[in-house]
């Protein structure tokens, strides 16, 4: 087999159709075994749950190509669970671990002429997702269900690959407390939508999302989790109740701590405290790090003192350390990487 011919270092962030998707039916109150299919359209009712109440979750990451020319995945164990508390929130019933791990296997593989090589910057970016399939007009779960899993190669998720990015505080919430900020539903990408295309006819590339409740205290943007360096190298990210537990930020606190060394804080984050920061970066798969330079408050603009106009140099060595883990150059801790053969 030979890879297809694609400018793998001139794609972007965008979908193009692979060979093969994986799919499973659920159905009076179980699984089928599921297949993989060339098919990539979805034939459902037209009263369908997703379609009139949005019950739909999803998770993403990535397969790569190593140095040595393997291709793996990273952590897809994590994205399993996270797909199982998703799925819990909206009263959907759980894919299981394994069989999802099985379907990102299975679908890498049937579409292994898609891994983008060994140092394109491109990677395979797997989208599996979980829907309510059959017809409801009262509010209430579906009883049927598709989980989906299909691949697409990708290039960097901000236009310009690295350069720092200037972001805006959004004066839309993204979640509320005790609602689905942590869970990764389809309705809270929906609702950012005007957010994010008013931040882009401003000129900004991301949002920054306050706490709804007191906007005082750093959240996330739309896709990624906050990281911020202090003066003296200690890295703080956000905690909160309403933010995805990114599975790149999980990880990069690791890396951070073991491989660099470096003190790290989960902790509630001040906005007002954000001007003392010297780095700041969004990480998330399709993100990688993307380093923040700017955020622009309502006309007033906050630019961090390493990082304005190149990537810092903290931030740089956590990118630096994590992807050299993910294309095999360093050593990686225990079960974070699933070689597929
Ligand atoms: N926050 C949000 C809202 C996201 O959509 C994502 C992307 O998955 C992340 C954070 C980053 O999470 P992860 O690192 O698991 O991709
Ligand atoms: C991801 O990083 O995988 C996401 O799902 C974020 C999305 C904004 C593309």
């Amino acid at each position: 087999m030979a890879k297809k011919d694609i400018d793998w270092s001139n794609i972007g962030f965008g979908y193009m159709k692979t060979d093969k998707r994986y799919v499973s039916n659920y159905k009076d109150g179980s699984w089928d075994e599921g297949t993989l299919t060339g098919d990539d359209t979805v034939v459902i009712s037209e009263c369908a749950a997703v379609l009139q109440y949005a019950q739909t979750i999803f998770e993403g990451l990535k397969a790569y190509t190593t140095v040595d020319g393997r291709v793996v995945c990273f952590r897809p164990d994590l994205n399993a669970e996270r797909m199982e508390d998703s799925a819990k929130r909206l009263e959907m019933p759980t894919f299981p671990k394994d069989r999802f791990v099985d379907a990102v296997v299975k679908t890498v593989q049937a579409n292994i002429d898609y891994v983008p090589p060994y140092g394109s910057g491109a990677t395979l970016y797997l989208r599996p997702y979980m829907f309510g399939s059959d017809a409801v007009i009262g509010v209430k779960p579906a009883t049927e269900y598709q989980f989906r899993l299909f691949c697409t190669p990708v290039g960097p998720y901000f236009k310009g690959g690295v350069k720092p990015i200037t972001i805006r505080i959004s004066d839309f919430d993204r979640a509320a407390p005790h609602g689905t900020g942590h869970i990764k539903a389809g309705l809270n990408y929906a609702m950012s939508l005007h957010a994010i295309v008013d931040a882009h006819n401003q000129g900004f590339d991301e949002n920054m999302y306050l706490d709804a409740a007191t906007r005082t205290k750093v959240e996330e943007t739309g896709g990624a989790n906050f990281l911020f360096v202090t003066k003296d190298n200690k890295i703080v990210t956000p905690k909160s109740d309403s933010i995805l537990p990114s599975i790149t930020r999980r990880s990069l606190m690791v890396v951070a701590k073991d491989y660099l060394g470096l003190e790290v804080e989960q902790r509630e984050v001040l906005f007002e405290e954000v001007p003392e920061f010297v780095e700041c970066g969004l990480c998330g798969t399709a993100a990688v790090i993307s380093p923040v330079g700017c955020i622009n408050d309502h006309g007033k603009e906050i630019k961090f003192a390493n990082g304005c106009t190149e990537m810092g140099p903290v931030i740089k060595k956590l990118r630096d350390t994590l992807t050299g883990i993910q294309m095999g150059q360093i050593g990686a801790p225990d079960g974070w990487i699933k070689e597929i053969k």
